[in-house]
């Protein structure tokens, strides 16, 4: 790529984004952990939900180091409604690592940050380029379309020579004296102008050069993705209520789904009208005491997870036992509601539990 052209680019980029860039909470700090944190946090769950829940896990976890010092269970339920825990339970692993092996200080180098737990390649180039001011490149979806587009690139973007490419080209175009403010504005682009649908060509700082609007082909580019289809499910779970707290359990951790957070107990089933049945066995086998569950649903709600999209269908469900053995089965709980902030519990919980 022609070195001049690449500089317009990167200078037309940044003064845009100087203007135009939104004042999101993790854009006032060089503090590589809440820079890193908030990387993984937008990695799936969008900037808006982001924006609402950075701030509260900063004032829980303040840095690194109370974060490594702290549980699962903890890291998890203040995780509870961002979906994808896998995430929070690989942060968390790795702010140990960085404690036990590089004395708390975030590495500042691509191999020894790549090799901690959930670091791939798209937080290593975030992480170096935006807290460390490395000329680390990044591709995320918003990338991609920016530079599909620019250079009406064609192909699948996920896979091999064009995957490839695309690094390159980030690389290339990169501002060598502000690589993450950089990267961030591709990022930003992407996100408010050139966007998926619609994209907003006549205030694009790059509309000059870019490509696919020279031939009029925008929205062809990038090849759109092949998702792999969610599978539905029904799923039927038991609400057992005892003096003002309900009974939870701990998902197993090789549960299908929600593995290790907390849930009414559940069952999976084909049908809803084998429910009542299916789910007073599961129960009676889970607790050890006799269930009876009722013939209908209080409450039935859709919830979508990564790969499963969930029929979810609540039953009031009484066991014949003035208290089920919790101390030896750590993985059940009486629950007070206000208690259910303090523990991992699926969203599914509190949706299916709100009026
Ligand atoms: N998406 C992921 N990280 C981002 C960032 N730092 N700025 C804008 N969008 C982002």
């Amino acid at each position: 790529m022609d070195r001049r052209a690449a500089k317009r680019i990167a200078t037309n980029l940044l003064r845009w984004y100087d203007k135009a860039k939104r004042d999101l909470p993790w854009r006032g700090t060089r503090d590589p952990y809440k820079i890193w944190l908030s990387e993984v946090m937008l990695q799936q769950t969008t900037v808006s939900v982001v924006e609402k829940r950075f701030g509260r896990f900063v004032e829980r976890f303040p840095d690194l180091r109370s974060l490594a010092a702290s549980t699962e269970e903890e890291v998890l339920a203040e995780w509870s409604g961002l979906g994808y825990y896998s995430r929070a339970r690989s942060f968390l692993r790795a702010a140990r690592m960085v404690v036990a092996e590089h004395g708390g200080e975030v590495p500042s180098s691509a191999a020894a940050f790549g090799a901690l737990p959930g670091v791939g390649a798209y937080t290593t180039g975030a992480v170096l380029s935006i807290a460390f001011d490395l000329p680390e490149p990044i591709v995320d979806g918003n990338v991609v379309r920016v530079l599909c587009r620019l250079f009406a690139l064609g192909g699948d973007p996920a896979k091999g020579s064009l995957k490839k490419k695309l690094w390159v080209l980030a690389k290339e175009l990169q501002a060598p004296n502000r690589p993450g403010d950089f990267n961030q504005a591709l990022m930003e682009l992407g996100a408010l102008v050139c966007t998926p649908r619609k994209p907003l060509c006549a205030q694009c700082p790059l509309r000059g050069p870019c490509l696919a609007r020279d031939q009029g082909l925008v929205d062809r580019f990038p090849q759109a993705r092949k998702r792999p289809k969610a599978r539905s499910i029904i799923l039927a779970g038991a609400l057992i209520r005892r003096g003002g707290r309900i009974l939870l359990r701990q998902q197993p951790p090789d549960a299908k789904l929600l593995r290790a957070m907390w849930l009414f107990p559940v069952e999976e089933v084909e049908t809803l009208s084998e429910a009542p049945r299916r789910l007073s066995q599961q129960v009676s086998r889970a607790l050890g005491v006799p269930a009876d569950v009722a013939p209908a649903p209080l409450k039935t709600i859709s919830h979508s997870i990564t790969c499963y999209r969930i029929r979810f269908s609540l039953f009031e469900t009484r066991i014949m036992a003035r208290s089920i053995p919790s101390r030896s089965a750590p993985h059940l709980r009486w629950v007070r509601p206000q208690e259910i902030k303090t523990l991992p519990v699926s969203s599914l919980v509190q949706k299916s539990l709100a009026e």
